[in-house]
């Protein structure tokens, strides 16, 4: 596996420098944003918008030139998947999907052993996605590579938490303090919300949660938002709204309103959107149903920002990625996260050469 990108890199290679700053990887996993504290989500957020710019000249990096990248889905994914698959090539890394319907599972193999089957062939990161809550904790565990939590159950869902923590960020223009933001839907089985709460926290932003009764939890307030009884009394006066698709796939049907009472009860329309602040946004993390959670013309109106939440989603997951692979390398060889200068000093010749250093 090459480092020399880590050696060779010069000390002022912009968000490549990531290497130079110890302190600014602290873990080779992300699994929650639930007690992340905000310096540590800031520190991404800008590594995110550094990121963001280059996609948009396509002037991407290498940083992770010789790492490989594990996409293991055992859920179903549009954006998350091609987003962490386009971040994982786009900082240069190699990546390999895991299909789970064609895997070894289905001959009985456990979790464990197939994910631990993928990590022995060198893999760096496991980006993995299952049902159940916990599932990511477990195998960061228990794997020798890092492993992001692209959700897990009704858990946590991080790389998105931070991803709408940019949109909102370019939004308010890094304005947190004092603003508001109402998510609306089915509560019970979001992951989505549940980082959002957990990241908006820590940034000072207040959240209103509201849905229907069977899918709105009372002790969801536990997670340190209010609840409201309406979708109107979430939105007035809100800088923001995130509608949540009503996850079917995760409940007993007969619990769900139907798709139709769903949109006049709790969709949010052209009119409700008029009820928030002049210039509040609507997000939406996808798949959205349109004219359920979300009108049609909502979905394309000028309010929305689904598409930069989108766009920040690649851009994010670029941050995410060269984090766990730099605090991963500091922790297999502290020597990489000093200074450069001295860790040439401090390696023998065969380091030198397996690390790169001395390429000329
Ligand atoms: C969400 C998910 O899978 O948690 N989507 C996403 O990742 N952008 C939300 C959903 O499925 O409704």
């Amino acid at each position: 596996m090459s480092r020399s990108a880590v050696l060779s890199a010069p000390a002022s290679y912009d968000a490549g420098d990531f290497h130079f700053h110890g302190s600014a990887a602290t873990s080779e996993h992300l699994l929650a944003l639930e007690g992340m504290p905000r310096i540590e989500i800031e520190r991404m957020i800008e590594a995110g918008v550094r990121h963001r710019e280059r996609a948009r000249r396509r002037q991407f990096t290498d940083t992770l030139r010789g790492r490989s990248v594990c996409l293991a889905f055992f859920e179903d994914s549009t954006r998350t998947r091609t987003s962490f698959e386009l971040a994982a090539r786009r900082v240069g890394a190699e990546v390999v999907t895991l299909f789970p319907q064609g895997s070894s599972m289905s001959k009985g193999e456990t979790l464990l052993d197939t994910m631990q089957t993928v990590v022995a062939m060198q893999v760096d990161v496991a980006v993995v996605r299952h049902r159940s809550a916990g599932a990511a904790a477990y195998l960061a565990r228990h794997l020798d590579a890092g492993v992001v939590n692209a959700g897990d159950g009704a858990h946590e869902h991080p790389t998105q938490g931070l991803l709408d923590l940019l949109t909102l960020h370019d939004v308010w223009r890094g304005r947190f303090e004092g603003r508001r933001l109402a998510i609306v839907g089915d509560l019970a089985h979001s992951r989505v919300a549940r980082s959002a709460i957990h990241g908006l926290r820590a940034f000072g932003v207040s959240v209103i949660a509201a849905g229907p009764p069977s899918l709105a939890p009372r002790d969801f307030a536990t997670l340190g938002c209010t609840l409201a009884e309406s979708v109107e009394e979430a939105m007035v006066g809100a800088d923001a709204v995130m509608p949540l698709r009503v996850q079917f796939e995760r409940m007993d049907r007969s619990l769900a309103p139907s798709p139709r009472q769903y949109a006049r009860d709790w969709g949010v329309t052209r009119e409700r959107v008029a009820l928030m602040k002049h210039g509040a946004v609507v997000m939406h993390p996808g798949p959205f149903n349109r004219d359920v959670e979300i009108a049609s013309d909502v979905v394309d109106g000028a309010r929305s920002v689904i598409a930069r939440q989108v766009e920040n989603g690649a851009a994010i997951r670029c941050a995410v990625l060269e984090r766990c692979v730099a605090a991963r390398d500091a922790r297999l060889d502290p020597l990489l996260d000093s200074e450069p200068v001295e860790r040439l000093h401090a390696f023998d010749t065969p380091a030198l050469v397996r690390y790169g250093g001395l390429a000329s």
